[in-house]
């Protein structure tokens, strides 16, 4: 695979945000990571060739690409962004020669035991260690009622084996936490297996994997019931290698709205970002909160909405994030943290359990890193209460590798009295390759 050094690994790296007087600017941010996993995947199990535009070459997808090829796929990389996958067909993974490495990508690690689950083959799966911290249980078990067997450290904890069911059964699983990976897993679960297999999802999560099934000719339902989402996917279909073209990813883009809106004087316009109504919750709770944000030309994208963001800085005010949007925002809550800590009064936001399991634990993390930059914040077993401020800064954050803790507080270091560092700038790589330049060209100061 021709992938440059995109999927190398680094050492930490700190760096250092200071403040400026305001972001102007037209920009494009990478790839979404959601769909840029799936391309692979489902490109690597589809008959013939896909081809990839927009892919995120961050390390998280590059990780992806790489145990695709250990599966036996084909994955070449033929400019920036522009990839090609040959397929195997759904029932051809090969078994993997070597242990895969995950890296700190959740996604991958996830959706990936669930195709492994039901191909008859034994795969190794280890990762980074944020991601060998990182529940793998709420997988393992529906995968494990489909036939899989797992062997796993203790606590359901990487790394693990996963032993693919030779005869696969279908199960009709609901969902006990909002998943998308969960969700994701078991329908790619379902895909080597005869029959028909069920996802209920009482809160409704990313549906990119259902979308994407459908773009490579499965046949897949999605019915609104009163129970939930019923998600039906038949087994066994040809999935036929397509075009995917991926939009820019709106937890990327997060990270320039905010910046844009707690900045005076700002005005930057974002292109092709991904609306997935599943996806922008942040934007929703931006705007309640008095951000000055606009859609500009609404199109389609491959099967996914997207638009183009037009922000302008904006006096910001407190609110209450209702419990039920989490799913539609649930990476966004660290960004929103620091637009909550530039606005006037109190933002509380709950129903946020799922946090403390990300790539670090969000909540305590946040919370940490905003008091030592003089924030205040109340720190609850399920969320946040952060009232906004003057910002001091002049802190030091421990990023505990973690991508969105570290842009989030590089973004606060934009309005702080004094300079913000984070300790670990280079686990951005993991999901924004070329975030500091991006926003410095916006007129940032991260060096
Ligand atoms: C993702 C789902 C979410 C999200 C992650 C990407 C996906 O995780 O946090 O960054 O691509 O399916 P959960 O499914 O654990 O909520």
């Amino acid at each position: 695979m021709a992938t440059a050094s995109t999927g190398n690994k680094h050492a930490a790296t700190a760096l250092t945000s200071r403040k400026v007087k305001g972001l102007q600017g037209d920009v494009t941010v990478p790839g979404d990571k959601s769909i840029s996993h799936r391309a692979l995947i489902l490109g690597g199990l589809a008959v013939g060739e896909t081809a990839i535009e927009g892919l995120l070459e961050g390390e998280d997808v590059i990780n992806t690409a790489r145990v695709m090829e250990q599966f036996g796929a084909t994955v070449i990389r033929e400019g920036e962004g522009r990839w090609r996958v040959q397929g195997v067909g759904v029932g051809g993974l090969a078994e993997p020669r070597n242990f895969l490495d995950f890296g700190n990508s959740g996604t991958g690690a996830r959706l990936i035991m669930g195709l492994a689950a039901t191909h008859p083959v034994t795969s190794f799966f280890t990762g980074d260690p944020s991601l060998r911290r990182r529940p793998m249980a709420r997988v393992a078990k529906p995968l494990q009622e489909m036939g899989a067997q797992f062997v796993t450290r203790q606590g359901g904890l990487l790394p693990l084996a996963v032993i693919g069911a030779d005869q696969p059964m279908p199960i009709t699983y609901r969902l006990p936490v909002p998943s998308a990976q969960v969700k994701s897993a078991i329908l790619l679960a379902g895909l080597n297996t005869p029959g028909r297999t069920t996802v209920i999802e009482p809160e409704a999560t990313r549906d990119h994997s259902e979308r994407m099934l459908r773009h490579f000719g499965a046949e897949i339902t999605v019915t609104d019931t009163p129970e939930g989402r019923v998600i039906a996917l038949e087994g066994q279909p040809e999935l036929t290698a397509q075009h995917v073209a991926v939009p820019a990813d709106p937890s990327s883009a997060a990270f320039s709205v905010v910046a844009a809106l707690i900045t005076p004087g700002s005005h930057v316009t974002i292109r092709n970002v991904g609306l997935n109504p599943l996806r922008t919750g942040l934007f929703d709770t931006l705007v309640e909160m008095g951000g000055d944000i606009a859609i500009v030309d609404p199109r389609d994208m491959g099967g996914e909405p997207v638009g183009d963001l037009v922000v302008r800085h904006s006096a910001l005010r407190g609110v209450d994030v209702p419990p039920e949007r989490a799913p539609s925002m649930i990476d966004e809550y660290p960004i929103l943290a620091i637009a909550a800590a530039c606005a006037e009064g109190e933002t509380r936001m709950t129903g946020l359990a799922e946090l403390r399991v990300k790539e670090s634990d969000r909540l305590a993390v946040m919370a940490t890193g905003l008091r030592a930059c003089g924030v205040q914040v109340e720190e609850q077993a399920d969320g946040m209460t952060v009232t906004g401020g003057r910002i001091k800064g002049g802190a030091t954050i421990a990023t505990h590798l973690d991508h969105r803790i570290a842009m989030s507080f590089l973004v606060l270091g934009m309005v702080a009295d004094e300079p913000v560092t984070v300790d670990d700038g280079a686990v951005i790589e993991t999901s924004f390759p070329g975030f500091a330049a991006l926003m410095n060209r916006l007129g940032a100061e991260i060096a």
